[in-house]
């Protein structure tokens, strides 16, 4: 049977990077992005690489609900699916709303990946075994652990916005496991630890993004940053297509893969069942399965 992967922003930094070792690994891959101009740049080098399975683009603005719902409509018609790799993510210095008029944050690097999944489990089970990996990030320390509601309570600071929306990503990969447990289906996060990016490149230089109480403290944590954040991208994908393809995986689920391309420890509030819970009814409020 063909085998086949869907990374999405797999069309640059990270995204590409992934769909490059995918590829390599013998996976017909999809890559998903916004702009067609970059995708057919991504398809042109992974094709270059791996040749025997031709990658292709599919457009999606993955922060609309519905084009979401279109891609999936679209991936799930074509049958078995084996890797799911959410790889989109976004931090923006300014508060600002999705399509859905969501905030973009958490409709970005959450509820898009959730619903995207949610969507393609009867593909993914066809397709078992099959893993869906979804990424994550250490900006998750400095998240806001309150999820009754889309926007935490305290002001707009974008980097802790972002943590907490992958925070609540973390946690539904961690439940999705749970749930999945005995379908074939494996769950993983993938910590991509650090890569110069155009999501790094366009947000970590503006201080506003951390809270005042960090922003004193601001050079050192940039410096530290950038340090982190240094390496090239085709080193922070290692998480991800370990998560993705390694065998030693095979029959594991629902653990975190760090920067290392190896298990780390998960944070203890990813697992705890009272945010789950919480993360489990905003998804289902937010991104509902039927478009209503
Ligand atoms: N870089 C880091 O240091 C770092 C650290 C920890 C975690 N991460 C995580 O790693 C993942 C990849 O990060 P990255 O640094 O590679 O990001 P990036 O450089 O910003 O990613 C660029 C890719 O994202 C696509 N993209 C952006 N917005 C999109 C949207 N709304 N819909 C569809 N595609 C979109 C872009 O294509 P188009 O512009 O054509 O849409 C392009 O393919 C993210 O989940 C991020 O949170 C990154």
């Amino acid at each position: 049977m063909k085998r086949t992967a869907v990374v999405t922003a797999g069309t640059a930094g990270i995204g590409v990077e992934t769909a490059m070792g995918l590829a390599a690994r013998g996976l017909a891959v999809t890559v998903v992005g916004r702009s067609a101009e970059r995708g057919a740049r991504a398809v042109e080098r992974i094709n270059a690489t791996a040749p025997e399975h031709p990658a292709r683009f599919l457009a999606a603005d993955l922060a609309s609900l519905g084009a979401v719902r279109a891609l999936a409509d679209r991936i799930a018609a074509e049958g078995p699916l084996t890797v799911l790799v959410n790889n989109v993510g976004a931090m923006f210095p300014d508060r600002q709303d999705s399509v859905d008029g969501i905030e973009a944050t958490f409709a970005v690097n959450h509820l898009s990946p959730y619903l995207l999944t949610e969507l393609l489990l009867p593909a993914l089970q066809d397709g078992a075994p099959s893993r869906i990996v979804n990424v994550t990030s250490g900006a998750i320390g400095v998240a806001k652990r309150v999820f009754d509601a889309v926007e935490p309570p305290g002001g707009y600071y974008g980097f802790h916005w972002y943590g907490r929306a992958k925070l609540a990503n973390l946690t539904y990969t961690l439940d999705l496991a749970d749930r999945l447990e005995g379908t074939g289906v494996s769950v993983f996060a993938a910590d991509p630890g650090g890569a110069a990016t155009d999501m790094t490149n366009g947000t970590m230089t503006d201080p506003r993004i951390v809270s005042p109480g960090l922003r004193v403290i601001w050079p050192l944590v940039r410096r530290k940053f950038e340090r982190a954040t240094s390496g090239p991208a085709s080193v922070a994908a290692k998480s991800s297509i370990f998560a993705a393809t390694d065998d030693t995986l095979a029959d594991r689920s629902g653990i975190v893969i760090g920067p290392q391309a190896r298990p780390v420890p998960t944070a203890r509030s990813a697992a705890d069942p009272r945010i789950a819970a919480a993360v489990r009814h905003l998804s289902e409020r937010l991104a509902p399965l039927t478009a209503t």
